[in-house]
């Protein structure tokens, strides 16, 4: 597998027409650090996780997984060539598939033999506490389980980089901190790039070592995050 990634933008800009979502954004994320990207809602978040993604294509600037030029003005690497996972806020899981086939999907993508195949997907469930629910049906699970089974599905293929957009918005407070605070440990066992789109500043202190303020898709301020302040692992 790839090793982490640290990933570097410089100039990017993003525009809908003439609305500028996001405006000339230098950022470096280094190899092993989680990044939560955090600001009021119509800022840029999504936008600029979209395009580290590779869902769509800055309009000026550069990004940088490594040495890997990944996305210039009008053009983006495709994401399954990026080597990521992704989860997102409405869990995005296939309602015909078992937990078990949710999560082997990027292995099939990917061609990976059945036996490794089986292998992995055992050893991501394992990883997010859901061994028992493999053969179960997303509809027979509760919404935290569900997104449990994204992130087993957006880890299994072993990315060098993770991307999460407001994973954990469509549960209860009670559970999206419990859940906040596995996904911290997760995150600290993998030692994996990860950027992690939030509005709830509470989230964004347990999971990520700096955060990101963004403001009007410009970069209001960055700051480390203390372990006295969130979670350690
Ligand atoms: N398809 C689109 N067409 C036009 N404008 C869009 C489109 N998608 C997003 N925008 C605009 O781009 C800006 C940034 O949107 P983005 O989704 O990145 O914000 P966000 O920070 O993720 O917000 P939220 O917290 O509500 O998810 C907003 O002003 C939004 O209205
Ligand atoms: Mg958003």
């Amino acid at each position: 597998m790839d090793a982490f990634t640290d990933i570097r933008l410089a100039g990017v800009s993003y525009a809908f027409g003439s609305h500028t979502v996001l405006n000339q954004i230098d950022l470096e994320i280094p190899a092993g650090t989680v990044m939560a990207l955090l600001g009021p809602s119509g800022c840029g978040k999504s936008t600029l996780l979209r395009l580290l993604a590779g869902l769509t294509q800055p309009a000026a600037g550069t990004i940088h997984f490594g040495t890997r030029l990944v996305a210039k003005s009008g053009w983006a690497l495709p994401p399954e060539l990026r080597n990521i996972g992704m989860v997102f806020q409405d869990y995005a899981l296939w309602p015909h598939m078992t937990v078990e086939q949710n999560v082997a999907f990027p292995l099939k993508m990917r061609r990976v033999a059945h036996t490794e195949r089986e292998r992995r997907v055992a050893g991501a469930l394992a990883r997010v506490g859901l061994s028992e629910f493999a053969g179960r049906k997303p509809a027979g699970l509760s919404g935290g389980q569900q997104q449990r089974v994204a992130l087993a599905r957006a880890i299994v293929a072993e990315p060098r980089v993770l991307l999460f957009d407001e994973p954990l918005s469509n549960l209860d407070s009670e559970l999206r901190e419990s859940l906040c605070r596995d996904m911290a440990t997760l995150l600290r066992q993998l030692g994996i790039t990860a950027v992690y789109v939030t509005h709830d500043r509470r989230e964004a202190e347990i999971l990520a070592d700096r955060i990101v303020h963004l403001s009007a898709g410009r970069v209001d301020a960055i700051r480390s995050v203390t372990s006295s302040s969130g979670e350690t692992a």
